[in-house]
């Protein structure tokens, strides 16, 4: 049985946490406040901040700037996991990528951060509520993903699929640069109210 372990039991965290709960997978939910981890999705286990990760597929759920917190105290444990990366790292006062000096993607950066993981990129192109109900605009939800190691990004595909859900390979991590622009249009359309925030882009598979 796969063993998954998300940062954060916010939207995107336990939206993650339904699917993968869906998919039969064993899930650990880890936040600041271990109550709202545990009731993130039915039937996972809630964990506070600190504590050990129990997943080989661990999904950082957690606000791009917060992610520096998560390796500092999780480096060593994430060495030769899969991590998965959601982050549209953005300044919400211009609506600008907003990314540490020299970084060409948030996911790129990480994967220099963490040279022990393997990083994916996914769940960014893809609304809550959309990953929530697994469904847009009538048709299973597709999610976007990005990684050099094929067999990471196929056992994150696996587990999205299992749920009922679309998945589609962008490549190599190195695109995660398309998919955060990507991202960033998507929430600047949701945030001037031409389109809902129960769409967004819809990928057509
Ligand atoms: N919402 C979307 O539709 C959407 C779509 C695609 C991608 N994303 C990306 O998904 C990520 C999460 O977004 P969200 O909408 O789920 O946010 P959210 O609902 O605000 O949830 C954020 C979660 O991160 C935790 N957190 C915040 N700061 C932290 C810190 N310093 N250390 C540890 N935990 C911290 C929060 O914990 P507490 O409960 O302790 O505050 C909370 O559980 C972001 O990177 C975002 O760009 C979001």
């Amino acid at each position: 049985m796969t063993n998954i372990t998300i940062f954060g039991a916010g939207n995107i965290g336990s939206a993650v946490a339904g699917i993968a709960k869906k998919a039969g997978a064993n899930v650990q939910v880890i936040d600041r406040n271990p109550d709202k981890a545990a009731a993130a999705a039915e039937g996972v286990a809630g964990a506070k901040f600190g504590e050990a990760i129990t997943g080989d597929i661990v999904v950082l759920a957690l606000p791009f700037p917060a992610y520096d917190e998560a390796i500092a105290a999780y480096a060593d444990q994430l060495a030769g996991k899969t991590v998965v990366d959601v982050a549209n790292p953005i300044d919400f006062t211009t609506f600008d990528l907003a990314l540490p000096e020299g970084a060409t993607s948030a996911a790129e950066w990480l994967a220099g951060k963490l040279p022990q993981s393997t990083v994916v990129k996914g769940f960014n192109t893809t609304f809550a509520a959309t990953l929530a109900t697994g469904v847009n605009d009538g048709e299973p939800t597709v999610v976007q993903l990005a990684a050099d190691d094929e067999d990471a990004k196929k056992s994150v595909a696996a587990f999205i699929e299992a749920a009922g859900l679309k998945t589609v390979d962008a490549g190599p991590l190195k695109r995660a640069q398309y998919l955060e622009g990507y991202g960033a249009l998507q929430i600047v359309l949701g945030v001037t109210e031409q389109t809902p925030w129960t769409g967004g882009f819809k990928v057509v598979k």
